[in-house]
């Protein structure tokens, strides 16, 4: 496995809508995905889609542990999800800051669906599905909307509230 190259905006696959994932439980798929976990564990992120490592498929993976320093952060179950389907329960909405590994260095402030369902296959197959709130439905929302080719700044609504982390959140370390 291998930490890779995230690609930045601006790189033309970002802009792709990613193919479906045909066949699971393959060496070629098993690679991506521990390459993902690795590339996603050594910038600290919160998720990853493949085609951010130039990868033109429809998998995303993400994750976020309880940690006791950030006790705001809600924990998100470890997961991989290809093919994904995304069905927004409610219409509520709500606005949260993000950050992308492909737009590093930058916050924004972006509205996603309040709770939505989600389902897809595992790494080998197996059917997912699961219903997410707030922090938890905001993360796949966002991996999501990379294998349709969408980064967070297309969706934030009032572009004064974009700009670099340490611009926007001085007081942080
Ligand atoms: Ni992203």
């Amino acid at each position: 496995m291998a930490v890779r190259t995230v690609l930045h905006m601006g790189g033309p696959l970002l802009l792709k809508v990613a193919e479906p994932v045909q066949e699971f439980d393959t060496p070629d798929l098993h690679t991506l995905i521990g390459d993902m976990f690795d590339t996603m564990a050594a910038l600290d992120g919160a998720g990853l889609a493949a085609p951010q490592i130039g990868v033109s498929l429809r998998v995303v993976i993400f994750g976020v542990e309880s940690n006791p320093r950030y006790p705001d952060v809600e924990a998100v179950p470890t997961t991989v999800l290809i093919n994904p389907t995304i069905e927004v329960i409610g219409k509520e909405t709500n606005e949260g800051w993000e950050g992308c590994l492909s737009v590093p260095g930058m916050r924004g402030l972006v509205p996603r669906y309040s709770h939505i369902r989600y389902s897809g296959r595992d790494q080998f197959g197996a059917r997912i599905e699961r219903e997410a709130k707030d922090f938890h439905a905001r993360v796949v929302q966002h991996e999501c909307d990379h294998l349709d080719g969408i980064l967070y700044p297309r969706r934030i609504r009032d572009l004064s509230q974009f700009g670099f982390e340490e611009a926007l959140f001085p007081q942080e370390e």
